[in-house]
């Protein structure tokens, strides 16, 4: 798409005039790939809503200065060092700086929506944030634990991941008096999405390679997050399995019971195909929520997305 590459421009120029250290990091991390799929959905959206000025570009990048900024402290906090297939920013710079420079992100996003005076877009982004914070403080409660139960990772999983996605799919609604009405449909769509997407993305931890995700597989379990797949797993294990399971979490090692028995465990009691049918649930009613959003290709790309998401993790 086109107007992704005047977003990637947008951030050039934001970084060229800024601290080096906070250049050097957020070039770094911004330019190791990355999906660009917030950014992607706010300038699907916008077409779709016939807007035609450039605010779709800068808050395309406004929003993924949002998430790199959640992505650099995230590895922090799970001490991660590989992501997109190089060493994290906390792996290079150590986490003082990399801190820092996320801060620096999330600061100079909202400085960027009080530039135009776009007191609500920016609103949509501070809730977003908070929700995100609020996500990745309550997963970090519970970390070590594997025993929690399915409401409370569903409401982790809404507000770390979902919360940023309903913005990115809102936001553009908001740039023409004639679509104010579609925000909050449009954020109930993102938010539908960003659930099924979290979902994926925690399948995938289990079923994927790490040349094709650019992290380490299984790195959940081992970091002492339980993902869906493992709380489904929790009730049909002995008490043995359970311990076993319990204690990679708890010492980050797989030594109790290796990858490959984890695998197999997951693979045949079902909870993958589990995870995936919640995954196609959220999937649906995304598309279902669709049909108030105006006709043609734009929406029949978005279609197309939403289920290019869910097929991610099959
Ligand atoms: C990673 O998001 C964090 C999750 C919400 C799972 P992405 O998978 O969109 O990350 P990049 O930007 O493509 O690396
Ligand atoms: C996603 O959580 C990070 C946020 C959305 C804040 P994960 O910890 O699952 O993300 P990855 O797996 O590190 O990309
Ligand atoms: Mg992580
Ligand atoms: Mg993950």
């Amino acid at each position: 798409m086109g107007r992704l590459k005047n977003v990637e421009e947008f951030f050039g120029r934001e970084f060229e005039q800024t601290e080096p250290m906070v250049r050097d990091v957020c070039t770094y991390v911004l330019g190791s790939g990355g999906k660009r799929l917030r950014p992607a959905l706010v300038l699907l959206i916008s077409r779709m809503l016939s807007y035609k000025g450039e605010r779709d570009v800068r808050y395309g990048a406004v929003i993924e200065m949002i998430h790199t900024a959640t992505l650099i402290h995230d590895d922090i906090i799970d001490g991660s060092d590989l992501r997109r297939g190089r060493p994290t920013a906390n792996n290079r710079w150590g986490n003082q700086t990399t801190v820092l420079v996320g801060d620096w992100l999330y600061s100079r996003a909202m400085d960027l929506c009080l530039e135009l005076g776009d007191v609500d877009v920016m609103r949509q982004l501070v809730t977003a944030t908070l929700r995100m914070t609020e996500g990745e403080i309550l997963a970090d409660q519970e970390r070590g634990r594997l025993a929690i139960d399915e409401t409370t990772y569903m409401d982790i999983t809404r507000r770390k991941t979902a919360e940023l996605f309903a913005a990115a799919c809102a936001i553009p609604a908001l740039f023409q008096p004639s679509t104010l009405h579609l925000t909050e449909p449009l954020a109930e769509f993102g938010r539908d999405l960003g659930i099924c997407f979290q979902l994926v993305d925690d399948l995938l931890d289990f079923t994927s390679a790490r040349d094709k995700l650019g992290k380490p597989v299984m790195a959940d379990l081992r970091e002492g997050k339980a993902t869906l797949p493992i709380i489904l797993l929790l009730p049909r294990l002995d008490g043995r399995q359970t311990e076993n399971l319990q204690s990679v979490a708890s010492t980050g090692v797989f030594e109790a019971i290796s990858v490959q028995e984890v695998l197999e465990l997951v693979r045949t009691s079902g909870v993958l195909d589990e995870t995936q049918r919640r995954a196609r649930f959220f999937a649906e009613r995304a598309l279902k929520r669709m049909e108030g959003f105006p006709e043609g290709p734009e929406r029949d790309a978005l279609a197309k997305a939403t289920r290019l998401l869910l097929e991610r993790g099959m």
